[in-house]
């Protein structure tokens, strides 16, 4: 079942039914400022931190859910309801909401009244811009009301929603006619506060929510909207709100449109005041200024068009299939620039007061996004190494604002230094820009202590071969990339936590998937030290991958799949000698992309026994069989619900190693098959099964162990987005930057008959024409109509444009 549809031209997800299976959201705002937004309104906003500068309130986790955002409320002779339909409810005539690409337009009519509110954050703005149009559908003349309704956050979300002692008695605000000023704490150290305006003469006002709502009534029930009457009321103390109040008179057929803009302002410390008591206004004004006019909106949405024309340009693909494309095109570099800007920040799973950046997710994330907008991956590169420390190990987590590394959870994530490799990687392969690799990146992020970013990636590297275990495997240490995978841990008490609570430093629990990581990882770090002129660092590590994989064959192989690890007393994971967990995802996908055991046949049974053992129709579950009690040895892994998260749960994020992994093999339905099983747009017509968003990928579907199989959680933040990125259009369809050129070798199904590719890397054009007759081995490439060897074509000068054209 579908809740709407997907408008490819428009590049929109149209919703067409208020009741989706769960709030359906998007995000505005493409740099610093950002809003989440759900498809009725709900959600909120913040300034590049969401716990540390949130604009707005929001409930997490509430009853009904997703309650509070900005609400347009129209009274209209006594009746009253709202465009989104929550808060309200009041059943519309009509009801649309569009998800753009970094806006969202919500349209209600009801009785003749249409109300359009189109949202956004324009480019270099730290604001959301709310456009309200309304017009009259009838044939008679008619008056209505509009309010306008935000929620105050107290800027730290954490303390907001926990320190009501304090927080009932600061709020403060102040009104300049159309323009509400939230200045609470401005007084003493913050130089920030929010303004929330509109470019119309008032009716009214209110800034106090309890005015507003009435002590006793809900969200839909507000006393000033049911009863058409603003309070103008000062918020003091207890919790300050913003509302305006519109009166509108619309001939029949007429419109009128409305611009509110909710915005974030700074001042400099000495200019904080415009006297003593009165906050300095003139950048707010300056702010409201810009958007005086629907027309300035309309500016500042072409812009936004602009820009992300400009990125979805870099790889545009046509393969005869419009989910395929949509995929490609549209809605994955999408998410993956969200996943880029958010991190695992702020999302409707992710409260924005929790986690900062990732070093390994930040990492991954960059696979999806270096293409998009290369100067900002080289920007948090940098951020990233310089959370480092000096033996190669790194903060498994750091703050977005301070960039400082978070203390609470430390490190010892013996698979983060490895990321950094794949990461910048990713970067030199995209841009060619080896000059990253001498800028000097501090250790700790401290300035007396520096190398260059190669140095970094130097410890990166021989950070796993100076932790080995018995058997020569990367010791695990607190996880790797298995979060919940805690072999060091041992907890017994429920108010500690799995990975940093009695860490045993064990010299024995070792990780076969990080085996992998660093035997894929090693090429590109080899091929970047030969680029620094250090031949004899690249030789060595070509040697000592080739020493891991033989460890990996000998010690990491247990006759039809690779094992997941040994624990802490020696034990296998993942092996048919366990009880549980005999088999698990992570190593076969990493092992084989890697390219562990391609010779020796080992890859093809160990995907062969993925196919028979994980895979479902819904995606390829973590392991098998999943834990059905708490096996301390093992950790948070063993605590879910057997088939919900790592329990045996279709994590999404691994399932495109063993997709990639069947390229390697040569294996393109199969590939494709397991692409499809996770991919948004094919699990659109199961909405009510999936029932998350069908334009973006979840980190989770429920497992086959679990009683509700197929149904996803967690969408928008995950490395699932960047991995499949990378799957699909580097593999599947196979077009790749590389050191040396563009590897054009795609993988592709039958299904899929005849491909077009246009690339634009380093400066030039690549228009890639395939044609799939799942005969040809090797593929045959053409280039402007020259056959070459092989399949790398090498990069064209700055300005040009390349055909090519495969046969495969
Ligand atoms: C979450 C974490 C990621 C981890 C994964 C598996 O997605 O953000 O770092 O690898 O879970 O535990
Ligand atoms: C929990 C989750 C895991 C996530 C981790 C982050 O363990 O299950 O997915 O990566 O928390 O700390």
């Amino acid at each position: 079942m579908r809740f709407g549809h997907f408008d490819d031209d428009a590049r929109e997800y149209v919703i067409t039914t208020p009741r989706t299976p769960y709030p359906w959201i998007n995000y505005l705002g493409t740099e610093q400022f950002f809003g989440l937004i759900s498809h009725s309104g709900g959600g909120y906003c913040f300034y590049r931190d969401a716990r540390f500068r949130r604009l707005t309130r929001y409930r997490y986790n509430n009853v009904p859910t997703d309650v509070g955002g900005r609400y347009y409320f129209i009274h209209d002779g006594g009746d009253f309801w709202t465009p989104g339909w929550a808060p309200v409810k009041r059943d519309l005539d009509r009801f649309e909401c569009r998800h753009g690409l970094s806006y969202t337009q919500i349209t209600g009519e009801r009785n003749g009244l249409r109300a359009e509110v189109l949202h956004l954050v324009p480019l270099a703005t730290n604001a959301e811009v709310h456009r309200v149009t309304l017009k009259n559908l009838g044939k008679s003349p008619r008056s209505a009301k509009l309010f306008s309704f935000v929620e105050f956050c107290l800027w730290n979300a954490w303390d907001d929603q926990t320190n009501y002692q304090r927080n009932f008695s600061t709020g403060e605000v102040e009104v300049d006619g159309s323009t509400i000023y939230h200045k609470t704490e401005y007084r003493e150290r913050r130089d920030h506060y929010a303004v929330y305006g509109v470019n119309a003469p008032v009716a009214g006002f209110d800034t106090d929510r309890e005015s507003f709502f009435g002590l006793w009534n809900s969200w839909g029930e507000a006393q000033v909207v049911a009863e058409g009457r603003s309070r103008d009321s000062v918020a003091s103390g207890w919790a300050p709100i913003g509302s305006h109040q519109l009166a509108v008179s619309l001939a029949p057929g007429e419109e009128k449109s409305f611009v509110f803009v909710l915005g974030y302002v700074e001042n400099p410390a000495e200019e904080k005041w415009e006297r003593p008591g009165v906050i300095n206004k003139t950048p707010a004004r300056e702010l409201l200024a810009r958007f005086q006019s629907a027309d300035q909106v309309d500016a500042a949405m072409a812009e936004i068009r602009d820009y992300w024309s400009g990125m979805l340009s870099k790889y545009t693909a046509r393969t005869g299939d419009p989910r395929v494309d949509r995929m490609v095109n549209i809605w994955n570099p999408y998410q993956c620039m969200v996943t880029f800007n958010m991190s695992r920040s702020a999302s409707y799973f992710e409260t924005g007061i929790g986690r900062g950046m990732g070093f390994r997710d930040s990492n991954q994330d960059l696979l999806g996004f270096v293409h998009l907008v290369p100067e900002r991956a080289r920007e948090r590169i940098l951020d990233i190494a310089a959370t480092q420390f000096p033996d190669g190990s790194a903060y498994h987590q750091y703050q977005p604002l301070t960039k400082r590394g978070n203390n609470d959870v430390g490190s010892g994530f013996n698979d983060d230094p490895v990321w950094l490799i794949e990461g910048v990687a990713a970067y030199i392969k995209e841009t060619g820009d080896l000059s990253i690799l001498k800028e000097d990146v501090p250790f700790d992020n401290d300035p007396k202590n520096t190398g260059t970013l190669f140095e970094h990636l130097k410890r990166s590297f021989h950070h796993v071969l100076n932790n080995r275990g018995p058997h020569g495997l990367p010791l695990i240490g607190r996880a790797d990339w298995n979060d919940c995978l805690n072999l060091n841990c041992f907890s017994e008490q429920p108010d500690e936590p799995f990975q940093t609570t009695g860490n045993r430093v064990g010299k024995t629990a070792e990780s076969v998937f990080i085996a992998g990581l660093f035997v894929h990882s090693a090429p590109d770090y080899a091929d970047l030290a030969e680029a620094m002129g250090f031949a004899d660092e690249a030789k060595d590590a070509r040697e000592a991958a080739a020493q891991m994989s033989q460890v990996v064959l000998e010690h990491g192989w247990d006759g039809d799949w690779f094992l997941r690890a040994y624990d802490f007393f020696g034990q296998k994971v993942g092996s048919r000698e366990c009880e549980e967990g005999q088999i698990f995802i992570e190593p076969q996908g990493y092992c084989v992309m890697a390219g562990i055991g391609v010779e020796g046949g080992q890859a093809g049974r160990a995907l062969d026994s993925v196919k028979a053992r994980l895979a479902t129709a819904h995606g390829i579950v973590l392991h098998q069989p999943a834990y059905t009690r708490y096996h301390v040895e093992l950790g948070e892994i063993s605590t879910y619900p057997p088939g919900y998260k790592e329990n045996a749960g279709i994590f999404c994020h691994n399932n495109p190693w063993v997709t990639i992994a069947e390229t390697v093999l040569g294996r393109g339905d199969q590939a494709f098959d397991y692409w499809k099983s996770t991919a948004p747009a094919f699990r659109e017509e199961i909405s009510e099964v999936h029932r998350l968003e069908p334009y973006c990928y979840a980190q989770m579907i429920a497992g086959r162990d679990a009683p509700r199989h197929g149904e996803a959680k967690n969408a928008w933040l995950t490395g699932t987005a960047a991995w499949n990125w990378v799957a699909i259009t580097q593999h599947i369809l196979g077009v790749r930057p590389e050191l040396a050129g563009l590897r054009v070798s795609p993988c592709l199904p039958g299904s899929i008959g005849e491909l077009e590719v246009t690339r634009q890397c380093r400066g030039a054009e690549y228009r890639v024409k395939v044609t799939n007759s799942g005969k040809r081995k090797p593929a045959r490439v053409v280039v402007d109509g020259k056959p070459v060897e092989g399949t790398l074509v090498p990069w064209a000068a700055e300005g040009g444009t390349v055909k090519i054209e495969v046969a495969v």
